[in-house]
């Protein structure tokens, strides 16, 4: 999805999207303009972009409301590679602080900032709805779950050496289902027709 707001008075003309990599880049959950980031910062669609966008002739600080609530609109430039790591409840219980810290050993950044070779941006957000694999990070459009401090330096080793891992769980489940095997539905379903009298 590619959404763009655009806004317009005499003088300025700005814009947010929001594309594969989310969120607000880890910043301050309110607008404050910066050198490259204000009112008069010039912007002009692609003509990719125009073929998409809708102009919506809204104040500015309607705009300013939704982006700096929603971390999936991205404020600042990010890394090649952005990565959002769940720290709410369930996964936090199942130790995603071991998971932050990794990322932050391995990459030398903090929360909210880049790698100094742009490949790089971390940030913490809330749940992003895969709990059942706690702990898990987004990387761009991918989910990594089920993770251990030692499965996400393997990713970011894959990710720096040009390689996107699989995404999904790390701990040998196909999916979401219980980690210790499955305990009911064992059975292969039964095909179109099971339980239906012949002649209906
Ligand atoms: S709490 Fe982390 S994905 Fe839901």
């Amino acid at each position: 999805m590619f959404l763009i707001i655009c806004f317009e008075n005499a003088r300025q003309v700005r814009s947010l999207h929001q594309s594969a990599a989310r969120a607000g880049a880890g910043g301050i959950f309110v607008h404050r303009d910066t050198p490259d980031n204000n009112p008069d910062t010039p912007f002009e669609f692609t003509e990719e972009n125009k073929k998409v966008a809708e102009v919506l002739e809204v104040p500015p600080m309607r705009v300013y409301e939704v982006a700096t609530f929603y971390t999936m609109f991205l404020r600042q430039p990010v890394g090649k590679y952005f990565i959002q790591i769940c720290t709410t409840t369930p996964c936090m219980l199942c130790n995603s602080d071991s998971i932050l810290e990794a990322i932050q050993n391995k990459l030398g950044i903090k929360v909210g900032e880049t790698t100094a070779d742009k490949m790089f941006t971390l940030i913490e957000v809330e749940c992003l709805g895969a709990c059942v694999n706690a702990p898990m990070v987004q990387i761009n459009d991918n989910y990594y779950e089920d993770l251990t401090p030692k499965d996400i330096e393997d990713i970011i080793d894959e990710l720096k050496a040009g390689r996107v891992p699989p995404p999904g769980p790390r701990n040998g489940r196909f999916s979401c289902e219980p980690a210790g095997g499955l305990t009911s539905l064992t059975e292969p379903p039964p095909g179109p027709g099971f339980g239906v009298r012949a002649d209906l």
